[in-house]
């Protein structure tokens, strides 16, 4: 086999790798400003690597690692990511390219491997089962359909408004809420709620800086970002990410504080996103939640979403 060569990624690579993810799996594009400004943006603490893997002089991959700070990460689990352009794939290509972010990673002190594939790319998963990952968890993945579901999902964003009304919450969003403290409010409840996504590692916390840069990213807008207030507090947000150049429109995150489920307030709120981008013209919305995660699924599945093909996530054990 003709080896790939790898070469550090710089900001300037940025496009590059977002052609190049979107070549990886095609029906899931990546948006190249969206690739820039998170690299410009890393999250404190943090340490990342990413590269561009090149044959015969042509770029044919994106390859990268990142970890949390070892010392918030007692059991040394990295993200590793090899995204191999469809045109190019051969199986021994991207084992090679596996091995070769695997011992990156490794050489930096991480113990376990973390990586992902989609559910339907059957020949990525055979090559991650041959360099030694095994599936650990799914993420599922809905679409919806808002051309086909639009009124009935405008009349319940209408029903679930009125329904919170009448318990003294209002549903509004960043840009119309004028409270001073708002950002450091919605990231209180973030933080909160967090920790009760089911994940296999507990989730780092996130630093006010860092969560205001998301806020502001290119795929965000104050009046596209939803909050549920009750006295003066946010008890419920949720928010669609719209990628500037190219790509789906996916939910960032839906939460409800503790103290405040099972009233229907996430749904509430989900709803009024999905409203807005109907208001928009945009055909369909992506989102997506752990498969353990239940009331997150049985209200994604009252929303009329669709299953598409989940992100499986694997593990691999290595010595340091
Ligand atoms: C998931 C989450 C947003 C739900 O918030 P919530 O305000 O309780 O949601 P709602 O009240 O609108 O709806 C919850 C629904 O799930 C149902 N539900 C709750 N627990 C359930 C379970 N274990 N199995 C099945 N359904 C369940 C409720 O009965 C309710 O449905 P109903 O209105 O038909 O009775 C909240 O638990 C949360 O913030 N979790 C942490 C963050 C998170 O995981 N977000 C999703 C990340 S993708």
């Amino acid at each position: 086999m003709n080896e790939p060569t790898l070469r550090p990624a710089s900001l300037e690579d940025a496009a590059l790798a977002s052609d190049l993810m979107t070549a990886a799996y095609p029906d899931l594009p990546e948006d190249p400003v969206l690739i820039r400004y998170r690299w410009e943006h890393p999250r404190d603490g943090w340490s990342d690597a990413r590269f561009i893997a090149e044959r015969q002089g042509k770029p044919i991959a994106f390859v990268a690692w990142s970890h949390g700070p070892w010392d918030q990460v007692p059991e040394r689990h990295c993200h590793v990511e090899v995204l191999l352009d469809r045109a190019r794939f051969e199986p021994d290509v991207l084992a090679s390219l596996w091995s070769w972010v695997a011992g990156e990673a490794q050489a930096d002190g991480a113990r376990v491997l973390e990586a992902y594939a989609v559910e339907d790319e059957r020949d990525v998963l055979e090559v991650l089962a041959r360099v030694g990952f095994e599936p650990d968890r799914t993420e599922k993945v809905w679409e919806l359909d808002l051309v086909a579901h639009g009124k009935r999902l405008r009349d319940e964003a209408r029903a679930a408004r009125s329904k919170a009304n009448a318990a003294q919450v209002e549903l509004t969003t960043l840009a119309q809420w004028t409270d001073p403290d708002s950002l450091r409010k919605v990231h209180a409840l973030f933080e909160l709620t967090r920790l009760d996504i089911p994940s296999t590692y507990p989730i780092l916390p996130e630093t006010f800086e860092n969560f205001v840069e998301r806020v502001e990213a290119p795929d965000k807008r104050h009046d596209r970002y939803w909050v549920a207030l009750y006295g003066g507090d946010p008890v419920a947000a949720s928010y669609l990410r719209f990628p500037p150049v190219r790509g789906k429109v996916w939910t960032g995150y839906t939460c409800s504080h503790p103290d405040h489920r099972g009233r229907g307030l996430a749904r509430a709120i989900k709803l009024q996103t999905l409203a807005q981008a109907i208001e928009l013209g945009v055909p369909t919305v992506l989102t997506d939640n752990d498969s353990e995660n239940a009331p997150m699924l049985h209200i994604n599945e009252q929303l009329g979403y669709d299953r598409r093909p989940g992100f499986v996530s694997l593990l691999k054990r290595v010595q340091t």
